[in-house]
């Protein structure tokens, strides 16, 4: 496979401490080899600290379970001291949050003193309403300023914030606001995004019934249409807010105390809540921000996730933010209008970096090149890509078409988990081979491990784990710290299994393969194949059910679900149980989760002692199977050839 090398850019302008392959080396032996000696003068430096750390990482990936990783323990900071008041006398007048609505032109543009002001406001808002450190801020909003200005806010004052994406139902919502005992809820009065709306103080109120943790819901107004209201509950933001102080102390935390706390599904069970820490994240998000994207002055950064995912966390608010860049939010979708969109907001906004997910790519290049090419991209530098594996095709559609084969194209692989990116091109450097997420940033020692627990040296295909400690790495699971060992570290004792499956060649690149779990990825949103089965099981028809994943062209995995019914069932037709399968997945967890086929079986594949053989359900799902492997240890094997016979695809 040829390698890409875009000529490297490293003149003018760049601040990267990382700009070329010798640095890269350089950088990531000292960071493997001298972790303190490399991370506290960074963090000192790139971080603006109340009390500089002293000590660097504490803990390993073997004692996890008595003694939690720590980095820059003694350290005091107030992460929004790095992303607001530092910039205010260099940049006050810069850009900070540069916001395009639904509607094509409907912009704002808010400086960082702007913005500083706003979170002041806001935290002073909040506080009034009786937040205090540690407590925790449930964020349930679209992508309006206020969204970031809400998790900055809460920073401010030390509490820690949960956004949940606004796409989740009221079921989700509740869920997640009863594990971590949210105090407050801030909501919208409803969201937009492609031109529709979206109920969300309806799904709030809806949530919020019986949790007798919320003392109050904030409610930004966006559309102003008429909301419930509980006047004891309910408070308008824009009664509160406005008002406040436009300067409040930020509290000064510990480098461990807990920023965000954010939901994302595994293999089994509910979600589980991340806790990420305020020093460690901060310096990573902040240094990863700057060296894979070749961070310049006056970039024009736009990353088109989502704030209720970690993307938008690290990549929309915290990375940007704290290195003073314009960081560009955007309310809708790259369909509306139409397909042009993003490349109209390039062309309006002079966007430099774009960052965006495989399935828009994807989606946008079945929709035709024209709608590319009518617009000005010569301001494009760098294209990012995150969420799922990019296929090589849509890979050189986004470095041929998209960036005129100028651009260099950033793979980047990393996780809720992981806090910010991990294994990566790094802009100016890197020679990028289209579909490898390449080479491991500083801190990322990568390794390979066979069924056995062996390590693959040179090439070879493996279960992808990290053998070290990166400063941005989820600490705990909320509430549940045994969870977050036994889901991380205990298939492969030492190392952290990052749950992927991963190929390395001959140069040492990178190839994700994906999740190796019963995780899915559907259009880049993490969903667990147990979660799916709670719900069809909740359904009274329904007896016994499998989910699987399956390859799907546009939205990387389909979601493919084997239903065994109840004997009472009485008669159903597919499309009535179909019907009734997506009503029931959009009330329990969201509009995202979408059961794309559905097969009625007479019973699932088990052996012998009752489990289920979810090889078979996936071999299956994947397409029509030349061979099932052994299939001896099968309590009934004529379930196979039943499932076999009505496979959907
Ligand atoms: O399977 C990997 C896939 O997304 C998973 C993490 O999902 P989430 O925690 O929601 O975070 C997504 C945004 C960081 C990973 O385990 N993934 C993420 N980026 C890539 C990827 N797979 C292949 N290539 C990538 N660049």
């Amino acid at each position: 496979m040829s390698t890409y090398a875009v000529p490297p850019r490293v003149s003018e302008g760049t601040s990267s401490p990382v700009s070329s392959m010798e640095g890269w080396r350089a950088a990531w032996m000292a960071a493997r080899n001298d972790p303190d000696g490399f991370w506290l003068p960074e963090t000192r430096e790139r971080i603006a600290w109340d009390q500089p750390p002293t000590v660097g990482l504490a803990g390993d990936f073997h004692d996890i379970a008595d003694e939690r990783i720590s980095w820059f323990a003694d350290g005091q900071l107030n992460v929004t001291r790095s992303c607001l008041d530092r910039h205010l006398e260099t940049r006050g007048d810069k850009v900070a949050i540069l916001w395009e609505g639904d509607e094509p032109g409907d912009v704002r543009r808010i400086t960082y003193r702007e913005l500083h002001a706003e979170v002041c406001r806001a935290a002073s808002a909040l506080r009034e309403l009786g937040v205090q450190k540690g407590e925790r801020v449930i964020i349930y909003m679209g992508m309006v300023p206020e969204a970031a200005i809400a998790m900055l806010a809460c920073a401010r004052l030390g509490a820690v914030h949960s956004v949940v994406f606004g796409g989740f139902s009221a079921e989700a919502l509740k869920d997640r606001i009863r594990d971590c005992a949210a105090e407050v809820v801030i909501t919208q009065d409803e969201g937009m995004r492609g031109g529709k709306t979206i109920p969300l103080k309806a799904t709030c109120d809806e949530a919020v019934i019986g949790e007798r943790s919320v003392r109050k819901v904030l409610v930004y107004r966006r559309t102003g249409v008429h909301v419930a209201w509980d006047a004891e509950r309910d408070v308008w933001w824009h009664d509160v807010v406005p008002t406040q102080s436009a300067d409040l102390d930020a509290v000064s935390c510990g480098a461990e105390d807990p920023l965000f706390v954010l939901y994302t599904s595994g293999s089994t069970g509910r979600p589980k809540g991340l806790v990420h820490s305020c020093g460690g994240y901060i310096t990573w998000a902040s240094y990863t921000h700057e060296i894979v994207f070749d961070l310049r002055e006056d970039d024009v950064y736009a990353c088109v996730a989502d704030v209720g995912w970690i993307t938008g966390h690290t990549y929309i608010v915290y990375g940007p933010l704290a290195n003073g860049a314009t960081t560009l939010m955007f309310e809708s979708t790259p369909l509306y209008p139409d397909s042009g969109r993003y490349w109209d907001v390039v062309q309006r906004h002079g966007v430099t970096i774009f960052y965006t997910a495989p399935t828009a790519i994807r989606a946008l290049a079945a929709c035709g090149d024209e709608h590319v090419t009518r617009y000005d991209r010569s301001s494009l530098r760098v294209l990012g890509t995150v969420g799922e594996p990019i296929n090589p095709d849509a890979w050189v559609w986004y470095f041929d078409v998209v960036g005129e084969k100028r651009c260099t194209v950033v793979d980047t692989w990393w996780q809720t988990e992981t806090g910010g990116i991990c294994i990566t091109p790094i802009a100016p450097a890197t020679p990028t081979k289209p579909g490898s997420a390449s080479l491991p940033n500083p801190a990322i020692v990568p390794v390979l491990l066979d069924d056995q627990s062996r390590v693959i040296v040179g090439p070879g295909e493996g279960r992808l784990c990290l053998a070290q400690p990166w400063p941005g790495i989820a600490r705990t699971v909320w509430g549940d710290h045994a969870r977050y060992v036994s889901t991380y570290f205990s298939t492969f004792p030492g190392y952290y299994f990052t749950g992927d499956g991963c190929r390395r060649d001959a140069d040492g690149y990178h190839w994700i393969t994906g999740r190796v779990d019963d995780v899915l990825n559907v259009s880049g949103h993490r969903m667990g194949t147990a979660e799916f089965e709670a719900v069809l099981m909740s359904i009274d028809a329904i007896g016994e059910a499998g989910v699987v994943g399956y390859p799907h062209d546009l939205k990387g995995q389909g979601v493919y679900a084997y239903v065994v019914l109840q004997s009472d069932a009485g008669e159903v037709t597919d499309q009535e149980l179909e019907a009734i399968i997506r009503a029931a997945c959009r009330t329990q967890i969201g509009a995202h989760a979408r059961v794309d086929l559905v097969q009625v079986v007479p019973g699932l594949p088990k052996t012998r002692s009752g489990k289920v053989m979810r090889r078979i359900l996936r071999k299956v799902a994947e397409g029509p199977p030349d061979q099932l492997g052994d299939v001896s240890t099968l309590a009934d094997p004529s379930v196979v050839e039943a499932i076999v016979a009505g496979a959907k695809r």
